[in-house]
């Protein structure tokens, strides 16, 4: 992996998120990886800023309490079973990081690692939250979105370091 400053990425944000998911590790004692497809990249208070969304059931919103930051992690598509379980698993009680092959790799900035898999990775501070308020979805078909009213929590994260490789070659399940 290298560095590489947010201002030089070339992405296809809409296709990252949406059909190539990643993966949102938090918690710096007990790191727990989790799939997301909603979020998004962007600049805010001048600053290069990834916003992730999270409901508070999940046990990754209990980590990102205790610990403000973040990584989000893009993988090869090799890893696609990796990311289903990482979205249908709970690091309450599971070690998704032995249950999938995936393997936490320290970050530089931050106390949560990357995913030593990822081709693309971010380390994130949170700057900021806000929590979606079903008063304001302007369209009707959002709340049925919510069928436990368990409303996402945004996150900011400003990018304090991205790093990203051309290809993998190395630890890809073949098959
Ligand atoms: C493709 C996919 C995308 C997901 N995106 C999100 C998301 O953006 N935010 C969220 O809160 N949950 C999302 N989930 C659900 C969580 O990944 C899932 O509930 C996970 O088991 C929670 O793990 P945790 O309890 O260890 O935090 C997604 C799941 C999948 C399969």
């Amino acid at each position: 992996m290298h560095a590489i400053a947010p201002a030089d990425l070339t992405l296809r944000p809409f296709h990252l998120l949406d059909q190539q998911w990643a993966l949102l590790v938090a918690g710096a004692e007990r790191p727990n990886p989790m799939t997301v497809a909603w979020g998004g990249f962007g600049t805010l208070w001048n600053r290069p800023v990834v916003t992730v969304f999270v409901r508070p059931t999940r046990f990754t919103f209990e980590l990102l309490t205790r610990e403000p930051s973040f990584t989000l992690s893009f993988l090869p598509d090799a890893w696609r079973d990796a990311l289903e379980l990482c979205g249908t698993r709970s690091g309450r009680d599971t070690d998704k990081w032995a249950a999938s092959g995936l393997v936490p790799e320290p970050s530089e900035m931050i106390p949560v690692p990357r995913v030593a898999q990822a081709e693309l990775a971010f380390e994130c501070r949170v700057l900021a939250t806000t929590d979606l308020d079903p008063a304001r979805f302007l369209d009707p078909s959002i709340a049925k979105l919510y069928p436990l009213a368990d409303y996402h929590r945004m996150y900011f994260g400003h990018v304090l370091a991205a790093w990203t490789r051309q290809e993998l070659t190395e630890g890809v399940p073949s098959g």
